[in-house]
């Protein structure tokens, strides 16, 4: 904890993160460690004799937390909401005991997101142990349902490649500006999206200077799309989505091909994005430069524009996968429940 920033907060709200030892966890100590009403009250991990600055050296004389092992009655007595920070599959066996001892939960995997248990069972493969807890689940994205958000007790928060295709397309769908069929999706991602735990995939001389797709057709963030564009869209859509990775830490930028179904050129998709984002406080339009994931680095900004080309209309959307695409997205739901404004601790001048 930050020297004096826990004397300076009435009534925080008390935070645990679960699954400390990895990237959205890390992500979440930057920002929490700066956030005006959130006291950072346990760190849980399955390293329980290791400190945190240990782990992540730049928390040496931040965070001085001691790490402990998952016990929901201790994590219940000690904090109000948890963030879930562990793989899926894990997360929606973490889930019920935490709910059942009374705290509230931001799930970041991907356990809570499918809302029918058998697409998510043909996508990752494995039962979804916790039916019972995915039916109430609210979709965290704040700026699509803050209502829902703010009320509910397990907010699963979204992927960060569907997060860059459903902000820029709801609300055209939702207006009829855009056809549901042959939506094309063509997203890069910086390697930080695949987590901290080495693989030989994401190996450094495997990735540095290559640039591919992969996962053509059976990405995991596909159905997450459609059901997200079909509950905030109002209709059922046809994506084909490409993911690829990108020699840099982090980033996601999607080129995203639509077909209008009016004539002319993109002014009334602006209008629907300005109507649709106007309160939203890390929604940005832009013309030119064009988004990019500079332009976003290490904030919780996406950016996002639209240009007409032929018969089509092209949006590109650049996020940080580990800012909007995760732990600040996560903060802004965090925010909601908590009752606080949704950009509360995630200003841009908030930034490392
Ligand atoms: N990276 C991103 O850009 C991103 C974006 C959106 C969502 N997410 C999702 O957020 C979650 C965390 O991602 P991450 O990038 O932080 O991953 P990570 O860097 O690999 O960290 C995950 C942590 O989960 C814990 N863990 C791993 N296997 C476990 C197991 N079998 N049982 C219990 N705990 C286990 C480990 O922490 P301990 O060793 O401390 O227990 C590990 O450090 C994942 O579900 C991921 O899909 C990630």
């Amino acid at each position: 904890m930050v020297a004096g920033h826990e004397e300076s907060m009435t009534s925080a709200l008390r935070v645990a993160i679960i699954g400390a030892s990895g990237y959205t966890s890390l992500e979440l100590l930057r920002w929490l460690l700066r956030h005006p009403q959130a006291q950072i009250a346990m760190l849980v991990s399955r390293k329980p004799e290791q400190p945190i600055s240990e782990i992540f050296p730049e928390l040496l004389g931040r965070i001085e937390l001691p790490i402990t092992p998952f016990e929901p009655a201790a994590i219940a007595g000690q904090a109000d909401l948890v963030f879930l920070c562990v793989p899926h599959a894990t997360a929606m066996s973490y889930v019920p005991p935490l709910l059942a001892a009374g705290v509230r939960v931001i799930d970041l995997s991907a356990d809570y997101r499918l809302k029918d248990a058998g697409v998510y069972e043909s996508w990752y493969r494995h039962a979804h142990s916790d039916r019972e807890n995915l039916i109430h689940a609210v979709y965290g994205l704040p700026d699509l349902c803050a209502a829902e958000i703010a009320a509910a007790k397990l907010v699963a928060n979204p992927g960060c490649y569907p997060t860059s295709a459903i902000l820029p397309l709801a609300p055209l769908i939702k207006a009829g500006l855009i056809g549901p069929q042959d939506i094309i999706v063509n997203s890069g991602s910086g390697i930080s999206g695949a987590g901290r735990n080495p693989s030989a995939q994401h190996h450094f001389p495997e990735r540095n200077e290559a640039f591919e797709a992969y996962s053509i057709g059976a990405h995991r963030h596909a159905p997450e799309m459609a059901q997200a564009l079909a509950a905030f869209g109002g209709r059922a859509v046809d994506i084909v989505f490409v993911p690829h990775l990108v020699p840099m830490d982090r980033g996601i930028l999607s080129t995203i091909y639509v077909k209008p179904t009016v004539a002319g050129p993109v002014d009334r998709a602006l209008q629907a994005w300005r109507a649709a984002y106007g309160q939203s406080p890390f929604v940005r339009i832009r013309s030119s430069p064009l988004p990019s994931t500079k332009y976003v680095l290490n904030t919780n900004y996406i950016d996002m524009a639209i240009c007409s080309y032929g018969r089509r209309w092209v949006i590109t959307s650049a996020l940080d996968n580990m800012v909007k695409g995760a732990a600040g997205q996560a903060i802004e739901n965090m925010n909601l429940m908590a009752g606080y404004p949704q950009g509360m601790g995630l200003d841009a001048k908030g930034q490392k």
